[in-house]
């Protein structure tokens, strides 16, 4: 598995494997042994998924040691606030059944995240850590939080495939060396993704797949991908993209497909905002919309 180095100099593998809207316990439990066993390295859950326990068994029942499993969670906006968000940090460890969490990330920019980061500093330093960093930090919240805390993110996990290329972030992510991962590296199907003509015609030259190529993209762009599949054919489909190169001509036919906007939401929506302020983890409200 190829690897990034972080700006702390933490390795973290460039493709993993994504648990959003994988709810059933077991059927969670089972999709991340299956990722494990293809080759998965990385894991990406979070507390507003409801399965962090379901991924900590998994990687109990797995053959692979811990220490070469990378976890990431993300710290949910009702959890923000240095003390809660420490509090939070620990319930995250002990369903996880872990006492370090490679990556913790702040899931949105909203609540007090100012107070949310104190306590991610804290426990990078205490070794509850390796990396810390955020998601959904579009350009204006990333430069202001850059400027005004001590440790500088790791990563910033942002939706990004070939419709949404993040292009108006990436100097701000240059600029303060903060890592770029992509959420939804799919854009979950959305715009007939995996029936996209350009892609479908680069993946022939090459016998690839849609999808296959389109991590292609993201990984030959610098970006770390953590596509979702509760299949394990496409599991393995998915991981199997070390073994070809796209030209310069293509990665330049694939960078036209930006839109530059997202397919799902618009966090700068007050309605949007509400939702996410609304959702509170462990609770029985069911996903109205992409993009948490
Ligand atoms: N930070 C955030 O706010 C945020 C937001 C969203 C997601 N994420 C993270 O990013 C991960 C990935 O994003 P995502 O799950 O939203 O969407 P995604 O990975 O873009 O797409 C997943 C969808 O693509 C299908 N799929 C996967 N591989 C395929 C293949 N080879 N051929 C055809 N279809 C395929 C899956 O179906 P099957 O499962 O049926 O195979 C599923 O419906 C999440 O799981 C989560 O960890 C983070």
């Amino acid at each position: 598995m190829h690897n990034i180095v972080l700006n702390n100099n933490v390795k973290m593998p460039a493709l993993g494997f994504g648990v959003f809207q994988l709810h059933d316990e077991n059927e969670c439990e089972q999709v991340v042994l299956n990722a494990l066993s293809v080759g998965y390295r990385l894991i990406d859950t979070a507390q507003a998924y409801n399965n962090e326990e379901s991924v900590g068994k998994a990687v109990k029942a797995s053959e692979v040691p811990r220490d070469e499993i990378f976890l990431t969670s993300k710290i949910w906006v009702s959890n923000s606030g240095e003390q809660k968000a420490m509090l939070s940090l620990e319930d995250s460890l002990r369903r996880l059944g872990t006492d370090y969490i490679d990556l913790m990330l702040i899931h949105q920019p909203f609540g007090d995240y100012y107070g949310t980061w104190r306590a991610l500093e804290k426990a990078l330093k205490q070794g509850k850590c390796r990396a810390i960093g955020v998601s959904n930090f579009y350009a204006d919240r990333l430069v202001d939080l850059c400027n005004f805390v001590d440790v500088k993110p790791q990563i910033n996990q942002m939706e990004t495939h070939v419709f949404q290329q993040q292009t108006a972030l990436r100097p701000y992510l240059d600029r303060f060396k903060v890592q770029l991962e992509s959420w939804g590296p799919f854009a979950e199907g959305m715009n007939n993704f995996f029936a996209n003509p350009v892609l479908s015609k680069i993946g022939a030259r090459h016998d690839k797949s849609v999808a296959q190529v389109a991590l292609r993209f993201l990984i030959q762009s610098g970006i770390i991908a953590i596509p979702k599949s509760s299949h394990l054919n496409r599991m393995e489909e998915n991981i199997n993209i070390f073994d070809f190169e796209l030209t310069r001509s293509e990665m330049g036919l694939i960078q036209s497909l930006d839109t530059r906007n997202s397919v799902f939401c618009n966090h700068q929506d007050p309605e949007f905002v509400q939702a996410l302020a609304d959702f509170v983890p462990g609770s029985k409200q069911s996903w109205k919309k992409s993009g948490f």
